[in-house]
């Protein structure tokens, strides 16, 4: 328990009932790293348990929960490009789950999406080699129609990708290099979470509390002069933009899956549901700052990106570890380009269908040769959406026919797509062809998702696009 005079006055007030001055502090939690067994074969071993348990997140009041190895949210797995994993998740909670790498490039049937269903008692065994440059990814489960639901009952965690390529960052886990996991309950006057609006409605559950690595009103205290942030927004359907108090600025160095070519100072980043960015951040002897969300304010904002929140009261230490000079270099890689002629996909997003269709687990809705670029247009004619594909990364090419704002310009897998919005996106799908095992896209706002808002897409041997069946044999119609 570490008592600092001076602390107290951080205290975050956001949500209700938020505590006086004399409030004890919640430092925040920071996920376990999960350490891998490692076996005679070299595969670096998982174990993850999906369980329900209890939780106390307003001091002295339980919550029922879900999580993983542990009562809400699950450990930080970590390994390195070319490294084999093999993760076993054994669900332990009373409800058919399943658990999805979101960013992650895997073979469609490790991918963990609908279609690897794991029934409760039930264990789940993929197995796959990492082959992707340096990110921040992570998993959830993604049962169609309930993924919201498990999510927000705390079923998350991250997976950090390294890269020996990767140049010199802060990479101490919880010391230097920690993970922000950002959520939006709302908690009942018990200090239960409200389930009751998360599977209803039609645009989606925003809470009215903030929660980050599952911490209410967090306190962290650092040590170094620099330290990098490795932020995801887990929630639902709320919109941050994420920056400090005192308006100091940073330097985003990754989007979703993968650095920049070169660190970008910024002042706010905004990250929709399920997008991560990196940021590094500098900090002074003595530091006492909020780390925050402030809503958008222009008129066609959507009620999930407005609202301000603090996030996290941060403390710096009197003496700092010395920060390594900012690497003027990230990456070499560059965004993807559509080589000439590649094929254009167009997606219209609607209120809740994708090019007019909603989700049925039997039907593939695209056939992609594997290892191809393509060109996905997202138009969208409704309300704010999010677009994400799995098992790739895209680079942005446009926003309503504009280079996208430099934030956007990093290696993603999910984007923000406001109402009308027109984006294009280049994709390079993987080389693993499968012709029975489609991955997902969808729209992130997860009662969206739920919905149906979403569609499959098989990747296959070039050339064979025209020879798989659109049905899935042996799927029932959902
Ligand atoms: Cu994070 Cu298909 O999702
Ligand atoms: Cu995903
Ligand atoms: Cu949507």
């Amino acid at each position: 328990m570490l008592a600092v005079a001076g602390l107290a006055g951080l205290a975050v007030g956001c949500g209700p009932g938020s505590p006086g001055v004399s409030a004890p502090e919640n430092p925040l939690k920071i996920p376990p790293l999960l350490r891998p067994r490692r076996s005679s074969d070299g595969v670096r071993r998982f174990h993850l348990n999906l369980r329900a348990g209890r939780t106390e997140f307003l001091p002295g009041k339980k919550a029922a929960t879900w999580g993983v190895n542990g009562s809400y949210l699950g450990p930080t797995l970590r390994a390195s490009r070319g490294d084999r994993v093999a993760i076993r998740v054994a669900n332990r909670v009373d409800e058919a789950t399943s658990l999805h790498w979101h960013g992650m490039r895997v073979p469609a049937p490790m991918d963990g999406g609908p279609h690897q269903l794991i029934a409760p008692r039930g264990v789940w065994s993929p197995e796959w080699t990492i082959d992707q440059p340096a990110a921040s990814t992570w998993y959830h489960p993604h049962p169609h129609g309930r993924t919201a639901l498990h999510v927000y009952r705390g079923i998350a965690g991250m997976f950090i990708i390294d890269d020996r390529d990767a140049p010199d960052l802060p990479r101490a886990y919880g010391v230097d290099d920690i993970p922000l996991i950002i959520q939006d309950p709302t908690f009942r006057p018990d200090g239960s979470l409200d389930e009751s609006a998360v599977t209803r409605g039609r645009f989606g559950f925003t809470g009215d509390s903030i929660l980050v690595n599952g911490t209410y009103e967090p306190v962290l205290r650092v040590r170094a002069a620099r330290v990098r942030f490795r932020l995801l927004n887990a929630s639902g359907s709320r919109v941050y933009q994420v920056g400090f108090g005192d308006g100091r600025r940073f330097h985003l160095i990754a989007t979703d899956v993968g650095l920049l070519r070169a660190p970008l100072e910024v002042g706010r980043v905004k990250l929709s549901p399920g997008e991560r960015a990196e940021v590094l951040v500098d900090f002074a002897p003595g530091d006492r700052v909020t780390l925050n969300s402030v809503g958008e304010r222009h008129k066609g904002a959507a009620p999930i990106e407005k609202g301000d929140f603090d996030l996290l009261a941060i403390a710096a230490a009197g003496r700092l570890a010395p920060a390594a000079p900012m690497p003027s270099r990230l990456s070499d890689s560059g965004p993807i380009e559509p080589p000439p002629g590649a094929r254009v996909r167009r997606f219209v997003l609607g209120g809740l269908e994708i090019n007019g269709r909603t989700m049925d687990m039997a039907r593939i809705d695209e056939v992609v040769p594997a290892g191809a670029t393509e060109i996905w247009e997202v138009h969208n004619t409704a309300f704010a959406h999010t677009f994400h594909i799995h098992g790739v990364g895209f680079s942005v090419l446009d926003v309503d026919g504009a280079p996208p704002f430099p934030q956007l310009r990093g290696l993603k897998d999910t984007v923000f797509v406001h109402a009308n919005g027109k984006l294009r996106l280049a994709v390079t799908f993987g080389e693993h062809a499968d012709p029975a095992n489609p991955y997902m896209y969808h729209c992130h706002i997860l009662r969206h998702e739920d919905q149906g808002m979403m569609g499959q897409f098989l990747v296959v041997e070039p050339g064979t696009e025209s020879q798989v069946p659109t049905q899935l044999s042996g799927m029932t119609h959902h």
